[in-house]
Parts: structure tokens; C-alpha cells; sequence
């Protein structure tokens, strides 16, 4: 018979020796997730930079970075930002645990990943603002307007290649199959792994 865990989304109850399932990633948030993904593809390789599509792709990101604001004071318990807050100390604590052999899951954000989400949050904004800025008459021609645009970037894909190391490396740790979570919104927990 299913169960239903009330701290967050839905359980589904597993037979001895399946993973179990919880439904954390609602459809919004992975919405979100992969259109932000393509939007930084798109303008990070294939638009051009001087033309009109750019910075309409460049403010889809920024619209979606105004939603999941929004949707992390008033969306479902994993999607809000009280379920994985921004904190270093968290963060090494969750590193000490992993060094001790602890495997417990996090049905949101582990508290390393939280705080990628965060800087890859800020790291679109502050390409959405100085892209912006580019575009007005009092920073137009500004070089060190574009230079941020550009270090931005440069860091954007460095995060995303840590965050995809990172989303690997948990998935193989952890053995919670974290991508397929991010696109049906279930993470399966193996039987006997703690959850948190
Ligand atoms: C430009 C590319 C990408 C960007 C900017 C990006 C950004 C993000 C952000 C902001 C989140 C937090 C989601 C939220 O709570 O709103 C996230 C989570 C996640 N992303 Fe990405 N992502 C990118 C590519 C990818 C790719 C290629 C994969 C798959 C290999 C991936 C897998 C995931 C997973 C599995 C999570 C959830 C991690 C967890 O369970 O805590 N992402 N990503
Ligand atoms: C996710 C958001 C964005 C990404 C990933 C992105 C990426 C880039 C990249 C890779 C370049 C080329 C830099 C170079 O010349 O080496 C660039 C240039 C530029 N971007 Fe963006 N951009 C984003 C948002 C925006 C927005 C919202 C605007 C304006 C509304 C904008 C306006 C511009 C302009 C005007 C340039 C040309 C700078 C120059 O060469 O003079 N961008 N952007």
C-alpha cells in the first residue's frame, strides 16, 4: 500500500529491497531547470551576440530565474529556498558526513548543491544586468561593463561543469539516480538509505 510522507511531496511505498519513491521536483521547477539550461546554450554557442534573439533569450533567462524566486517563498517543500538555505557551514558539515561513510539523502538540494544553485542563480543574473546595461546610453561603449558580461560567462560554464561533476559524482554515491529525478521529478532512495 502506498504511504504518504507528509514532510515532503508524496512517498510511494516499496516492496523489501526496491528504492523507494518521493516526488520532490515539481513540474515547474524542472521546467524551469531545463529551459534555463537551454537558454545559456543557445546564447552561450549559438546566437549572436550583436542581434536582437540574444538578449531575448538573455531576459527568458532572467524571467525564469523571477519565477523560481517567487516559487521558492510559495512553491512545494523541496522547490523553496528554506528546504536547502545558502550555508557554508552546512555545506562542510554535509563533506565531513559524506568522509564519515554517511549516506543520507536529501530530498532537496544536498547543502553542496545548495549553494551552486545560488551561485548559478547570481551568476545569470549578473548577465542578465550587465547585458542590460550594455544596452543603455549611459553604460553603452563601457568596458568594463562587457568584461563582467564576459567573466560572468566564463564562470556560468565552470559552474556548470562543476555542477554536472557534482550531480555525477552524488548520483554514483548516493546510487539515486539524481538526472532521471530532475526529469519525472522522482527521487528513488535505495531500501534502508536514510532520508532527510
Ligand atoms: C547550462 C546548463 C545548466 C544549468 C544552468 C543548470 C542549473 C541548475 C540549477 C539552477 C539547479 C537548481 C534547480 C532549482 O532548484 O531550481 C539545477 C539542479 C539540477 N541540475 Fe542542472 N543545470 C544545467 C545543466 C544540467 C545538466 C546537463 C544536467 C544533467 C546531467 C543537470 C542536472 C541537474 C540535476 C539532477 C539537478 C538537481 C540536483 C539535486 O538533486 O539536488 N543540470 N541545475
Ligand atoms: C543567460 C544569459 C546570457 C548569456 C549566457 C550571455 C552570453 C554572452 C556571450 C557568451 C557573449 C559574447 C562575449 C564575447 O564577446 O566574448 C555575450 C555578449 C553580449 N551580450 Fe550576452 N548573454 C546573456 C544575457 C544577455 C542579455 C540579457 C543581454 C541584453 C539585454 C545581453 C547582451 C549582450 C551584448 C550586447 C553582447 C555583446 C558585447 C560586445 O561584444 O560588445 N546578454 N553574451
Amino acid at each position: 500500500m502506498n504511504t504518504v510522507d507528509e514532510r515532503i511531496g508524496g512517498r510511494f511505498g516499496a516492496r523489501d529491497g526496491q528504492p523507494r519513491e518521493f516526488a520532490v521536483w515539481d513540474p515547474l521547477v524542472r521546467l524551469i531547470h531545463w529551459s534555463l539550461a537551454l537558454c545559456i546554450l543557445l546564447n552561450g554557442v549559438f546566437t549572436d551576440p550583436e542581434e536582437n534573439l540574444h538578449m531575448w533569450v538573455g531576459y527568458t533567462a532572467a524571467g525564469l530565474l523571477a519565477v523560481r524566486l517567487l516559487w521558492g517563498l510559495i512553491g512545494p517543500r523541496p522547490a523553496r529556498f528554506t528546504s536547502f538555505p545558502p550555508s557554508p557551514a552546512r555545506a562542510l558539515r554535509h563533506l565531513a558526513a559524506l568522509r564519515r561513510g554517511d549516506r543520507t539523502v536529501h530530498l532537496s538540494h544536498n547543502p553542496l548543491g545548495a549553494l551552486m544553485v545560488y551561485n548559478i542563480w547570481a551568476t545569470v543574473a549578473a548577465m542578465a544586468v550587465t547585458g542590460y546595461m550594455m544596452g543603455t546610453v549611459r553604460f553603452f561603449g563601457i568596458d568594463w561593463v562587457k568584461e563582467v558580461h564576459e567573466a560572468a560567462f566564463n564562470w556560468l560554464v565552470i559552474s556548470v561543469a562543476l555542477h554536472v561533476g557534482g550531480v555525477a559524482f552524488d548520483t554514483w554515491l548516493s546510487k539515486v539516480p539524481l538526472v532521471r529525478a530532475m526529469i519525472d521529478g522522482r527521487k528513488r532512495v535505495p531500501d534502508g538509505a536514510k532520508v532527510e
